[in-house]
């Protein structure tokens, strides 16, 4: 166990925070959402700071929050699906923290992701939409560490496989 953080990428209904939390529990660190830090920073739902301010002024807030909570230690940090896409990002991630991507078949996310509206990269056609992400997105995640399927294994398992590798 060399690094103080656990840092869980992946692209959206790949199962971070279900897997932050076991983990959180297991190892008795913090779990922390990149995504909920923001919106408690903003006071708004993700949903209204792309709606209010676009895009691109919630990436800059998502890229200083991440740079912020990877300080601390002993944390479990999920981060949204896009937050790869910064290369500063990355860069901060492999720097503070053990780095797991999460996959999963592009079903499984899309019957998850339909289960939760409000994001709002996913708005109209569930399954187009993730379909057309999913391709740009194809490499996005191949910088971590370790990258787990979480399709084919219980939550239980992926904890334990990530406390192994940790
Ligand atoms: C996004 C994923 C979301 C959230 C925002 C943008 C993305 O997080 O950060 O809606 O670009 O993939 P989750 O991956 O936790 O859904």
């Amino acid at each position: 166990m060399s690094k103080s953080n656990i840092v869980l990428v992946g692209f959206m209904g790949t199962g971070k925070s279900t897997v932050g939390k076991e983990l959180s529990n297991r190892l008795g660190w913090t779990f922390t959402d990149t995504d909920t830090l923001i919106e408690v920073q903003q006071g708004m739902p993700i949903s209204e700071i792309f709606r209010l301010h676009g895009e691109a002024a919630f990436r800059k807030a998502e890229s200083d929050v991440i740079e912020t909570v990877l300080k601390g230690e002993r944390q479990i940090i999920s981060t949204g699906g896009g937050a790869v896409l910064a290369e500063q990002n990355r860069t901060n991630m492999l720097q503070g923290g053990f780095v797991v991507a999460l996959s999963a078949s592009a079903e499984t996310i899309i019957q998850r992701v339909s289960q939760d509206q409000t994001r709002p990269l996913v708005q109209g056609n569930v399954e187009e939409r993730v379909k057309t992400l999913l391709q740009t997105r194809k490499h996005a995640y191949d910088f971590a560490e370790l990258i787990i399927d979480t399709t084919q294994h219980p939550v239980s398992a992926i904890a334990e496989l990530i406390m192994e590798h940790m």
